[in-house]
């Protein structure tokens, strides 16, 4: 499996001072990983402590095969948001939860030369703007595997309604991460993503 071919880029500066979406490389985003976990929390509405819990799970992810990842920043370099993931693969807590989850016929089809989107989060001051689409889209656009999966809280939200509108289709719903009450739906898009012009 190839890595995300990305080069380092400074942020654009933009007239309006609106957020501009950069590729991180993996000790891009290992070096801002505290911010990028506070936004993780604020984000998912979970306590503070959540963000440093996580911290060292996400700074870990960094140095996953296929590790790719897009931040949102504002002209000052100020992080808003974020997106990253790696390619999936035994072994792992989600693969391996996810493996037995899907039924056999889904399993082959799906979970081999995928891509795990691991976080999609934007600051609530801004979200609703098109930010975490272009976030999503232009990660996608980057890799070079066959397929996306993810698994969301199993609800009307803003999230689900822009994997739908990204052609995400249900892989398995209602299911229970352990340690985690909410049902989650595991979704997947066949690459490219239909609006990935
Ligand atoms: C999910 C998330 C990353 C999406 O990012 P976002 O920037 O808020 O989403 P976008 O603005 O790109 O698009 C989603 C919504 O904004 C609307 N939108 C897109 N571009 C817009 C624009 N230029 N002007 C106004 N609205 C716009 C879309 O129609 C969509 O609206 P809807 O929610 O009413 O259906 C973000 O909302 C978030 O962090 N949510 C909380 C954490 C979370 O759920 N993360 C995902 C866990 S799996």
């Amino acid at each position: 499996m190839r890595h995300d071919r990305q080069v380092r880029s400074t942020p654009q500066q933009t007239r309006d001072g609106s957020p501009r979406v950069q590729a991180w490389l993996p000790d891009e985003f290992a070096a801002h990983v505290d911010e990028a976990m506070d936004i993780y929390a604020r984000a998912m509405q979970y306590p503070p402590h959540a963000a440093r819990q996580r911290a060292a799970t996400a700074r870990s992810h960094a140095r996953n095969e296929g590790f790719a990842c897009r931040a949102a920043l504002l002209p000052d370099g100020t992080l808003v948001g974020f997106g990253y993931g790696y390619t999936t693969s035994p072994g792992q807590w989600w693969h391996d939860l996810v493996r037995r989850a899907l039924d056999p016929q889904l399993r082959e089809r799906w979970l081999t030369d995928a891509f795990e989107l691991s976080e999609l989060h934007m600051l609530p001051e801004y979200q609703g703007i098109g930010i975490g689409r272009d976030l999503l889209v232009r990660l996608a656009a980057s890799l070079p595997h066959h397929a996306v999966l993810l698994s969301t809280p199993d609800a009307d939200t803003r999230a689900f309604r822009l994997y739908r509108d990204l052609g995400f289709v249900d892989l398995r719903r209602r299911y229970l991460f352990p340690g985690d009450a909410r049902p989650f739906a595991v979704l997947g898009a066949v690459l490219p993503l239909r609006d990935a012009g």
